[in-house]
């Protein structure tokens, strides 16, 4: 393929998004259809890049992806409209509001659960000498990717699907781009986690929601090792489950860690047995981590000789799902915890 072709393949897809968009009356088909546009030819020309020629391959690579963009906000625009004719429809139905009936019974509010490990966590970490520190939701590209060892065109970017804003600035996807806002602002040595809100440009289903919680963790010390890593991961999980839970390490990619590791728990709904949550393994995903890379302390002004450390990103929202027995990720966004049974309340007791 060359570049004209390319140019002309974006536009068809441009103009099919635009007649999906336009056949699609509920949020679910808009979905729908813009995971069918994206996976198309646009997904076949990246991941085909090399039949560009090697002079051409980074700008084809700049207009596929630049494209890939335009349709997602043209189906983002889409979805905002629908969201809000819905919202309309809905008030002029609750014009016949009576005043008469009785008001709804009055109930005990609880902590969500996400809320309540959150604060389980912090509490546990601020007893280890751990500041809690936020961080901002709409971050910049350079703490997202850039100051995590996450250049402009590493494949690993692709993996975090990303909300863009109009200014160039993103949605975090992690909470990582606290760890160098925080070595910038404290320097070594030091203890902090930052619990926050992050999202994700992904199709929802049991496990995985556009907007979820994690929890950062960085600790950097002189001669900090694997073996610190490991010893604070077992102790955060048996505290939060009281118990020993089985857990599992694999090495895993993360451009900011070196090594890194996934950090697997047996799966709390079905005891590891398999069910939709562990997509039939057994095991969730729960704490990556990995020793901090020289470059990510290099941006935090940091010296890699002198100083090392670990960095951990427990998924809160998965951990709360595990805590409490919630099989589907969507309800945790939904408003309605009614059929959630919080353990730390009187036995049987509905968490609302
Ligand atoms: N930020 C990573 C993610 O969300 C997780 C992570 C954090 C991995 C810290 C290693 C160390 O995918």
């Amino acid at each position: 393929m060359n570049l004209e072709a390319l140019e002309q393949l974006l536009q068809d897809t441009k103009a099919n998004a635009e007649q999906a968009i336009a056949a699609a009356d509920s949020i679910d088909a808009l979905r729908s259809a813009e995971s069918k546009v994206l996976k198309g030819p646009l997904a076949d020309a990246l991941k085909n890049i090399k039949q560009f020629d090697a002079a051409d391959r980074g700008r084809a690579g700049q207009s596929i992806n630049a494209a890939k963009k335009d349709v997602q906000m043209l189906f983002a625009d889409a979805q905002t409209k629908l969201m809000s004719a819905d919202v309309a429809s809905e008030r002029k139905k609750s014009a016949d509001f009576d005043p008469t009936l009785p008001p709804p019974l009055k109930r005990r509010g609880a902590f969500h659960p996400v809320t309540a490990v959150q604060r389980e966590v912090e509490r546990l970490f601020r007893g280890l000498g751990f500041a809690v520190v936020g961080g901002p939701e709409m971050e910049t590209e350079f703490y997202n990717f850039e100051a995590l060892n996450i250049p402009e065109m590493h494949p690993a970017r692709d993996s975090q699907d990303t909300f863009w804003l109009t200014n160039g600035w993103l949605l975090r996807t992690h909470t990582s781009p606290c760890q160098v806002r925080a070595m910038q602002r404290f320097g070594p040595p030091m203890r902090v986690i930052a619990p926050g809100r992050c999202f994700r440009y992904e199709a929802i289903d049991a496990s995985h929601e556009n907007t979820f919680f994690q929890l950062e963790g960085l600790l950097i010390d002189k001669d900090i090792s694997i073996a610190h890593l490991i010893a604070f991961m077992k102790l955060l999980l048996r505290q939060v489950f009281q118990r020993d839970v089985e857990v599992r390490l694999r090495p895993g990619f993360f451009p900011f860690v070196e090594p890194g590791f996934e950090l697997d728990m047996s799966c709390a709904i079905c005891d590891g047995k398999g069910c939709p949550t562990c997509k039939r393994s057994g095991w969730v995903e729960i704490l990556p981590c990995g020793m901090v890379h020289p470059n990510v302390l290099r941006h935090g002004g940091i010296d890699p000789h002198e100083y090392t450390g670990f960095a951990f990103g427990l998924g809160l929202t998965r951990l709360a799902m595990m805590k409490y027995g919630v099989g589907d990720i969507r309800i945790l966004n939904s408003g309605d915890l009614r059929g959630i049974v919080h353990p730390d309340r009187l036995q049987g007791e509905r968490i609302a």
